[in-house]
């Protein structure tokens, strides 16, 4: 049997990793500035997320939702408080797309209601309806088609008061900083206006955190610096540093009912004691305070590095807008430099390293990309 060819591979395989480093099977060590893909929030195989998934695994790795599992509430219990959200209440799940799934289901059962408004540039994955309301036809299937998804430009208030006022609204669903579309931040006033027409019009407001949240710009939720809270926000990446595990967290306002979402594998103990651990980390080496002051520190280094056309992202969600010639500079990185980053369409760099990164890491990315920059 061979692989179902949908990836796009570099060439390099990997195995091991260890913080922000990474080394391949001929034993070369790269910088790790992607985390795969946002996911290494705590660093690569950090030792208290190994003992801790290690011990799970001697005692207990899966049971089903049938049962009481106590690190269940542990979780939710220790996610209230470093989110601080500790009346929201915690659904678990398996990935960012069916956390998605989910916050539109759980928000289109409160109202009764079917519209969904979801903006330009919007990547929410690839089932049904997070799938529909991406903002990239080739990825939506004839089957996941609906005109339940109403696509409005990011940060325009007229449009959105418009839609608000020819339709009923189920619910709203907003990236804090959108990750795949290039890194563009929603504007604090645009987030509050989304939380007034809400509350308006009966309407749910959902914070797609999958990528942009778990601490990554310095706050637990990017939305978070609007001051105002969503109704449901999701979560997946950094959730687990590398376990699969997701979830939505739920304003008080909405009632649970038996049967009403559910999942086999989502919340199992050995996807809950990694998502402890994580947090666990975080807490104790303040890696949101980090995020934030390396991030800063990035950001204002990249943009006195002349050449570059736009430098966005807050914390260590960061995107380098490049001019078209040169667009190998990404790929330079890696092969030049040992460098991994990521990318968006058409010519950003995407920065999504580990929390923990220090100054030492920040510099050698900053000097390699100051060489490629000076190249003719
Ligand atoms: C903002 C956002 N939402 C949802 C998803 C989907 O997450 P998953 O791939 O875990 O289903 C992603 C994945 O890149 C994402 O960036």
């Amino acid at each position: 049997m061979n692989l179902f060819d949908v990836y796009p591979l570099q060439d390099v395989t990997i195995v091991r990793a260890e913080g922000s480093s990474v080394w391949d099977d001929k034993g070369c060590e790269y910088l790790d500035l992607y985390g795969g893909h946002a996911v290494i929030s705590i660093g690569h195989t950090n030792p208290h997320w190994v003992k801790r998934i290690e011990e799970q695994l001697h005692k207990i790795s899966f049971y089903s939702n049938s049962i009481k599992i106590p690190i269940q509430n542990e979780l939710a219990k220790k996610l209230g408080k470093v989110s601080g959200k500790e009346d929201y209440q915690l659904f678990l799940c398996n990935s960012g797309a069916e956390a998605n799934e989910n916050a539109l289901k759980l928000a289109s059962f409160y109202n009764s209601r079917k519209k969904v408004i979801a903006f330009k540039k919007s990547f929410h994955g690839r089932t049904s309806l997070a799938v529909a309301a991406t903002d990239n036809p080739n990825i939506v299937a004839p089957v996941n088609e609906t005109n339940n998804i109403l696509f409005l430009p990011l940060n325009d208030d007229f449009a959105l008061k418009g839609a608000f006022n020819n339709h009923l609204i189920s619910s709203v669903i907003i990236e804090g900083i959108q990750g795949v579309g290039g890194i563009n931040e929603a504007t604090p006033e645009f987030l509050r206006t989304i939380r007034t027409l809400c509350d308006e019009h009966n309407a749910v407001f959902i914070a797609d955190s999958v990528q942009c949240g778990y601490g990554r710009t310095g706050q637990f939720y990017a939305h978070d610096i609007a001051g105002v809270n969503a109704d449901i926000y999701t979560m997946a990446k950094g959730m687990g540093n590398g376990f699969p595990v997701a979830a939505i967290s739920i304003a008080p306002k909405f009632t649970a009912k038996h049967f009403m979402l559910g999942t086999t594998f989502g919340g199992n103990h050995l996807a809950c004691s990694a998502a402890l651990a994580v947090l666990e980390v975080m807490e104790e080496q303040q890696l949101m305070q980090n995020a934030k002051s390396i991030g800063a520190y990035l950001i204002s280094e990249l943009k006195n590095i002349p050449g570059i056309i736009a430098v966005r992202g807050r914390g260590l969600m960061i995107g380098i807008e490049l001019p078209e010639d040169k667009k190998e500079v990404k790929k330079n990185l890696l092969t030049r430099h040992s460098i991994f980053t990521g990318e968006a369409k058409p010519n950003v760099i995407r920065l999504l390293p580990a929390l923990n990164i220090g100054k030492t890491e920040a510099d050698k990315f900053l000097s390699a990309l100051k060489a490629e920059m000076l190249k003719d």
